[in-house]
């Protein structure tokens, strides 16, 4: 008996068939399953990333509000074109910290996941005001009354807490503070020292932006938007990082 008679028994027989099938189902899949068991983390750690400001963190919850998810990825694939065009691609690490998470495939408008310091706050105001007095072509609609939206953070240590309760390292002092580190980071002439001390260089390694965002007296949307904007991809030093694989 050859080979393909011997499958021919197997396809005309459905109960056997299916037997094997599932046989060879469940192997694969134990070899698939099995290894993440023992692995302690599939998140390789890197150096400088740190929770999301309050501030911050009301920008992303904009973001998300606004849609902007549905022409911006946050996501850079590792291939040449993409990492050419926006920077080293995306680590799990930078968006661990991201409820929901912000990747995709959908882009209208660039990737977002490094534009941090890319442009300047006043661009930014500028952008959103009205984009295609900056790009010409663009289509993105403008954001201008946000601007306008005075935010007073009555809700910000909610944020903060639920996301510690999702697992976001935010220290009992950090929920306790928000608050206070909300305001903080758009008034550079106030105190921002606790900030500082909480999310800064030397807690994390990665400095905080403290600037009055959008340029106006009254803290905003528009301040909180553009902070985040600032701090996207910017956590991690790519000039020292090596992959797991390389070192
Ligand atoms: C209808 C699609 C659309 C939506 C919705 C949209 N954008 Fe855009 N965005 C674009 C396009 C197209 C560009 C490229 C042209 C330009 O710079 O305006 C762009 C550019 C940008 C840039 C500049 C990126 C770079 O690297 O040059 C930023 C920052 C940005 N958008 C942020 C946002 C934010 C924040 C929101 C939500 C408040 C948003 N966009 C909503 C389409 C969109």
């Amino acid at each position: 008996m050859g080979i393909l008679d011997k499958h021919k028994l197997i396809e005309r027989n459905a109960t056997l068939l299916m037997v094997l099938s599932l046989l060879v189902v469940t192997i694969g899949g134990i070899v698939q399953i099995t290894p993440l068991f023992y692995l302690e983390n599939t998140i390789e750690k890197v150096d400088g990333m740190r929770p999301y400001t309050p501030l911050e963190l009301a920008g992303r919850e904009i973001f998300v509000r606004e849609g902007c998810y549905g022409c911006h990825s946050q996501m850079i694939r590792p291939m040449r074109d993409e990492v050419e065009r926006y920077g080293h691609y995306s680590l799990a690490a930078e968006s661990m910290y991201d409820h929901p998470f912000q990747w995709g495939s959908k882009r209208t408008g660039p990737d977002l996941a490094r534009v941090g310091g890319r442009y300047s706050d006043e661009w930014h105001v500028d952008h959103f005001t009205y984009a295609k007095g900056v790009v010409p072509e663009s289509v993105m609609p403008p954001y201008g009354f946000l601007a306008d939206r005075v935010i007073d953070g009555h809700y910000i240590q909610d944020l903060v807490s639920t996301h510690q309760m999702v697992g976001v390292p935010y220290s009992d002092e950090m929920v306790e503070s928000a608050l206070a580190d909300f305001t903080a980071q758009a008034d550079p002439n106030g105190d921002y020292a606790g900030l500082e001390e909480r999310y800064g260089e030397d807690a994390f390694g990665t400095p905080v932006n403290v600037r009055n965002f959008d340029g106006q007296p009254a803290l905003t949307e528009m301040d909180a938007l553009i902070a985040f904007m600032q701090v996207l991809g910017t956590m991690v030093d790519f000039s020292t990082f090596t992959p797991v694989a390389n070192r």
